[in-house]
């Protein structure tokens, strides 16, 4: 496209609507390099010229510009212009940028001096390469985090210089924090705790390793729903533990015979919300479950990673409160309710583990950021946590309104959608023909990351097709075209096995 025809297509789609003209430009521009009416290389016009072609202000144009660089669709040299990036290429370096190949259920080929759990996780990673952008399953809104409170509490907390805040944790965390973050889980999550009971970490991922490295020794047995958090199982997997894929049904994790036979010593759940499928467990099988933990003793780790954001009702209790015996480990964190990058968790442990459970964590990981806690600390005392998480449900709602409305729009009914009424993402079912990885291939080529479900599988024999679709992130201008990209991709592997299956019926014929 030359610039010519650029400012008249541009002229044609900025519509004199609610949306910001910045984010309109914004997003034609980004929505034209990724789906290549833009070419690679090419020179966009001068800010100048485009603003008055257009009809905008110039600034509007640098800052869309200066935008689009910062995520690397365009890069500006000085005297020169503003070109195109090639988005096929590895970028993996700059944030947000587009990397080259699918990352779902690839791992890499691991180095021949890996151990043997080495290798094992190396050969089958699931960490994305792009950590943003439509639809990335499992995270917030980070633009929304409530910036100016922050500041506040912060520059409060570093005007005090309390020189304490700046050495290493005390073994456990922040003393307030872990206040804080007791009566926050009681009222909310009916988690019964002394704040000794809680321990701070770096994430869910950090407390189940301390957890494992506690409790389990290497070949013991550990349960996990299937399907499931790549990265927990990973991590059970690289641990050395023998991990037992346990089905899942409508009330949540249900062991068969012959895995009853064979009691686990750690058993990790999602009661509040089945990853990824989205499921509640049931009060019956909550206490099945605390009953077979208890005459086995075995240990449940309960991860509530984000429960926070239900929308028809009201989240519900944990497990970790219907516990007498003492054997529910309940872990969470702040990376879905404020922010992932923060890297800040906790961990709820029965009463006699509690001193433990901190000195291992003081005394593998020598943690810190009492800072950091400490802002956390006021910020939810002072109320602001629970309305920030108040106030995003709300958004949430409305971009999986979205999401859903663009979906029924293009299938109806065809395809399923499941575990939509919780959490930050929901699951498309697709048909058990469709290679669910291809699409993601595919999708990611148009710019659009989704994950397979079949990946969150162990056991072949369960594994169902679908893709994950986060929409917490996305904005809501964005939803719509975004689905339409997906939707070009899907309708294509609709079509391949329906010519498949045509050409199975001539051959009978
Ligand atoms: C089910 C589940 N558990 C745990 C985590 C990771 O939590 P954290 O960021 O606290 O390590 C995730 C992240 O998406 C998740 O989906």
């Amino acid at each position: 496209m030359n610039s010519f025809s650029l400012s008249d297509w541009l002229q044609q789609w900025l519509a004199a609507g609610s949306e910001p003209v910045y984010r309109q430009l914004y997003r034609l521009l980004r929505q034209a390099i990724l789906e290549g009416q833009i070419q690679p290389g090419a020179r966009l016009p001068s800010s100048r010229s485009m603003a008055r072609d257009v009809g905008i202000a110039r600034n509007t144009v640098i800052q869309v510009y200066e935008q689009l660089a910062i995520e690397g669709y365009v890069s500006a040299t000085t005297g020169k212009g503003t070109f195109v990036e090639d988005i096929s290429q590895d970028s993996i370096e700059g944030v947000g940028a587009p990397v080259p190949s699918v990352d779902v259920g690839a791992g890499q080929t691991p180095g021949p001096n890996l151990s043997d759990r080495g290798q094992r996780l190396i050969g089958r990673l699931g960490f994305s390469k792009r950590q943003h952008g439509a639809f990335m399953a499992g995270l917030p809104d980070v633009a929304e985090f409530p910036l100016k409170v922050w500041l506040r509490i912060q520059n409060r907390q570093w005007r005090q210089a309390d020189p304490r805040l700046l050495t290493y944790a005390p073994a456990g965390g922040f003393p307030p924090l872990r206040q804080a973050i007791s009566g926050f889980l009681h009222s909310t999550r009916s988690v019964n705790s002394t704040a000794q009971q809680v321990v701070i970490t770096t994430g869910i991922h950090q407390a189940l390793d301390v957890a494992t490295r506690l409790l389990c020794d290497i070949g013991d047995t550990v349960w996990i729903e299937d399907p499931s958090y790549w990265g927990l199982r990973n991590l059970l997997i690289s641990s050395g533990l023998n991990v037992v894929p346990v089905a899942v049904d409508a009330e949540g994790i249900r062991p068969s015979m012959a895995d009853r036979k064979n009691p686990p010593r750690l058993i990790v759940v999602t009661p509040s919300h089945q990853y990824p499928l989205g499921m509640v467990m049931s009060l019956a099988r909550r206490r099945w479950l605390l009953q077979y933990a208890r005459k086995h003793g075995c240990w449940i780790l309960e991860d509530d990673y984000d429960s926070d954001f239900r929308f028809g009702s009201r989240p519900l209790p944990s497990l970790q409160g219907l516990d007498e015996a003492g054997r529910v480990l309940y872990v969470g964190s702040f990376s879905k309710t404020l922010y992932p990058g923060l890297r800040l968790g906790y961990m709820v442990v029965p009463e006699g583990l509690s001193e433990d459970f901190a000195s291992a964590v003081a005394e593998l990981y020598r943690e810190g950021q009492l800072m950091t806690q400490s802002i956390v600390a006021e910020f939810v005392r002072e109320g602001y946590l629970s309305s920030h998480i108040r106030r995003v449900r709300n958004l949430y709602a409305q971009r999986r309104a979205l999401l859903i409305d663009a979906i029924r729009n293009s299938y109806g009914d065809q395809l399923e959608i499941v575990g939509d009424e919780a959490g930050l993402h929901l699951v498309l079912g697709l048909p058990d023909e469709v290679d669910d990885v291809q699409v993601c291939r595919d999708a990611f080529d148009r710019g659009i990351l989704v994950r397979p479900l079949s990946d969150y599988y162990l056991d072949p024999a369960r594994m169902r097709r679908g893709l994950l679709l986060g929409y917490a992130e996305v904005p809501p201008d964005e939803i719509k075209p975004a689905f339409r990209l997906l939707a070009g991709v899907i309708d294509d592997a609709l079509a391949g096995i329906a010519g498949e299956g045509q050409q199975v019926a001539d051959r009978n014929r």
